[in-house]
């Protein structure tokens, strides 16, 4: 190599030219490194070329080339991928993990739907894939770009990629697709592929993949799509998000029409009528496993007739309309040689299991969670013991049994602390509503525990919170243990709180220049007017995450209107008032959600802390998605028997409308839903002169 001249002593011309001899350099050392399994350049002299290619980026920013070597992370890109907003979220599914889950999942979509056991419903079985998900969305039946699922709302672009493959249709066969469509399966490799690859990996000094998943996200996500084009990708086409128009009736029509239109679909798929049939269907795909050739790590069941998938909506992330039966978890044994108590961001205290190490699937597991002091007592497991352990999937393992209960000189059982060990305030098991022991022991601590507390604080200011740039968990860390933090609303009076804490100014603190402090003053006042569904996540309500937040917000529009019906929730004793019905009707929010939202507007001390925390912010309305609906915004009461549909999704259908849905007729109704043997409601509306429907009408209206 040449004397290298420094950026600073160089003209623009230079700078480019270079620039353009690097990205050549380092594009043939990435082909002789990942694709012809023969590295021309030594690793110091590659990384040499990568360092002086990015001096020379920083110093002339204009100069920096589309092809830019710094965008490609060697094989496992980590950015560089545009983003693609789903047009219709990408889902995921529940689980069941043994047949009475099975038989429960049917008798919830029976009851849902308001049907018998004597009514048939037609449910189909097929693989569940162990690969990553893919979207191809289809515009006159030529593919017009592919995403990863990303968070299911957002993706990756990978239409490049997506486009080698040989099971992804460039353009759809047949000539009956909708103009706009968005088909939906697996990217996966099969077993021999995997074998194969790893093999080359190896021999060319690479790293190689741990299981076939990772070896298939690992090529799908390559920026050189030339990496891709080498990895043998293949692709299950079994579902579809956003469709021009309705093209199908069931389930099994659309497999039929994904066939006709040039995909791969899973062979084994069956449609059943019974939790019999799905079982049987279960247990013939698990015997075939081994022999399949891919991974599959369970089964899935979906309702067949796509208007009752309609009908049943969702819950949270994933369809009320299927399920993931799940494979049985793979096992070993080994020592328990502790438990430790960990305090979680909610307060839990949770045993944990210090394992001796032992693989399990692949895996090397040395911790286990013990769940709770009755787990405990049920496993009777004490240190020392052999146990038997279990993981499945990425589920924290598991203790399933003691191997050895009998041996002499065991140690007393273990017993959970009634003091929290981070804060010493008592560790209680609650009393809920119905008159049971929760199982799990709480710290009462709250914001004064510092577990919960760095953690609510981490929390709230975290990417999925207020997302405050330059605040993370070395500076909570750092304000707690200087007791400039306490409260939430102090994020916004830090300069004040370190003054008051008898502290110098942030800018003269360690790691804090002049430009760092103004910078964090600067990204706290930027979150001064957050969204609604980031504000309400951000307080770390237990059961109210990112999706129940989401789900309020576009419930109520407006952050007032929201808590002021939990505030009436909280102000009524028995819980069952007008207001805490409207919180539970609301599609994807469960009586968990309202009843911790009720104990929180219950607490004067929370109350006074979002008192105090709204003087700093103002809380931005968000759009309600059901604004334009014919009931948006009417107070609607259900009475009588329905005939078409149970109370539950009645009153879930119209809360997802946008109407309010209350169980008593007063002035403020707007509309009475009146089923046959009405009585008392239907006459006091009628008094009322309140607008008076029928179940029929009052479909044909949400309809229209
Ligand atoms: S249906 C709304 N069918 O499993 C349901 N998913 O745990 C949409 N998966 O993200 C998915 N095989 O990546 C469906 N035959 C199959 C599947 C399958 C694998 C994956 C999929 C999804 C995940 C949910």
């Amino acid at each position: 190599m040449s004397a290298q001249k420094a950026p600073e002593k160089m003209s623009e011309a230079e700078a480019r030219a270079e620039l353009e001899q690097l990205a050549s350099d380092l594009a043939a050392a990435d082909t002789a490194y990942y694709l012809n399994d023969a590295p021309t350049l030594t690793d110091a002299e590659y990384d040499a070329l990568r360092a002086r290619n990015l001096l020379l980026e920083d110093a002339f920013p204009g100069l920096k080339r589309e092809d830019s070597p710094s965008d490609r992370v060697g094989a496992e890109p980590t950015s560089g991928f545009g983003k693609i907003t789903h047009a219709a979220p990408m889902l995921s599914l529940d689980n069941a993990f043994n047949d009475e889950d099975v038989e429960e999942f049917l008798g919830r979509v029976r009851r849902f739907l308001g049907l018998s056991e004597d009514d048939e419903v037609q449910v189909t079985a097929e693989p569940k894939i162990d690969g990553l998900s893919l979207s191809l969305t289809y515009r006159k039946g030529i593919l017009a770009f592919a995403a990863t699922r990303g968070n299911g709302r957002v993706g990756e672009d990978v239409t490049a990629n997506a486009k080698v493959l040989d099971d992804v249709p460039k353009q759809l066969s047949g000539g009956d697709w909708p103009d706009e469509i968005e088909i939906r399966g697996e990217v996966y490799m099969s077993h021999a592929d995997f074998e194969a690859l790893n093999a080359r990996e190896a021999e060319a000094g690479r790293k190689t993949f741990a299981n076939p998943r990772n070896a298939a996200a690992g090529s799908l996500r390559q920026l050189d799509v030339n990496i891709t084009k080498t990895r043998p990708l293949k692709f299950f086409a079994y579902a579809w998000g956003a469709s021009s128009v309705d093209f199908a009736d069931t389930q099994a029509d659309a497999i039929a029409q994904f066939i006709d239109w040039g995909f791969q679909t899973n062979p084994r798929f069956t449609v059943h009528s019974s939790a019999a049939g799905l079982i049987t269907a279960y247990r013939d795909i698990e015997t075939r496993r081994a022999d399949l050739g891919y991974d599959i790590d369970g089964v899935v069941y979906k309702v067949n007739r796509l208007d009752l998938q309609s009908r049943l909506g969702l819950v949270s992330r994933a369809p009320r309309w299927a399920i993931a039966h799940k494979f049985p978890a793979e096992k070993a044994v080994t020592t328990l040689e502790a438990i430790d108590v960990q305090v979680g961001r909610t307060g839990t205290l949770t045993p944990v299991a210090r394992l001796t190490p032992v693989t399990v699937g692949g895996v090397v597991v040395s911790n286990a969670t013990l769940h709770n002091e009755d787990e405990i007592k049920r496993l009777d497991v004490r240190v020392g013991d052999q146990v038997r352990i279990q993981r499945a999937g990425d589920v924290i393992p598991q203790i399933l049994s003691v191997e050895n209960p009998d041996r002499p000189d065991r140690p007393p059982q273990f017993q959970l602390p009634d003091a929290c060990p981070e804060c010493s305030s008592p560790a209680v098991r609650e009393i809920r509503e119905d008159g049971t022991v929760d199982v799990r022991r709480r710290c009462t601590g709250g914001l004064e525990c510092p577990a919960q507390r760095a953690a609510r604080f981490q929390h709230f200011v975290s990417r999925k919170g207020l997302d405050i740039d330059g605040l993370g968990a070395k500076q909570i860390e750092l304000f707690l243990e200087k007791n400039v933090l306490e409260h939430f609303q102090d994020v916004f009076q830090l300069p004040s709180r370190i003054e008051r804490a008898g502290l110098p100014p942030l800018t003269e603190w360690d790691g804090f220049g002049q430009t760092s402090a103004q910078n964090l003053i600067n990204s706290i006042d930027a979150v001064r007017r957050p969204s609604f569904a980031r504000f309400l996540n951000a307080l770390g309500i237990r059961h109210v995450g990112e999706v129940t937040s989401a789900a309020f917000a576009r419930h109520f529009g407006d952050w007032d209107k929201f808590w002021d019906t939990v505030v009436e929730a909280a102000d009524e004793i028995d819980g069952t008032s007008t207001a805490y019905e409207e919180l539970v009707a609301i599609d994807g929010i469960g009586s968990a959600a309202a009843n911790a939202l009720v104990t929180f507007a219950r607490h004067p001390a929370s109350r006074a802390m979002l008192d105090a925390l709204l003087d700093e912010v103002d809380v931005q309305p968000a759009e309600q998605v059901a604004g334009e609906s014919p009931v948006s915004g009417q107070t609607v009461v259900f009475t009588g028997t329905l005939e078409q549909m149970t109370r539950d999704e009645a009153k879930a259908r119209a809360a997802s409308l946008g109407a309010k849905v209350s169980g008593s007729v007063s002035g403020k109704t707007d509309i009475l839903v009146a089923g046959p043997g009405a009585g008392s409601k239907l006459k006091k509306a009628q008094d009322l002169g309140v607008r008076v429907l029928t179940e029929t009408e009052w479909l044909a209206l949400i309809d229209s």
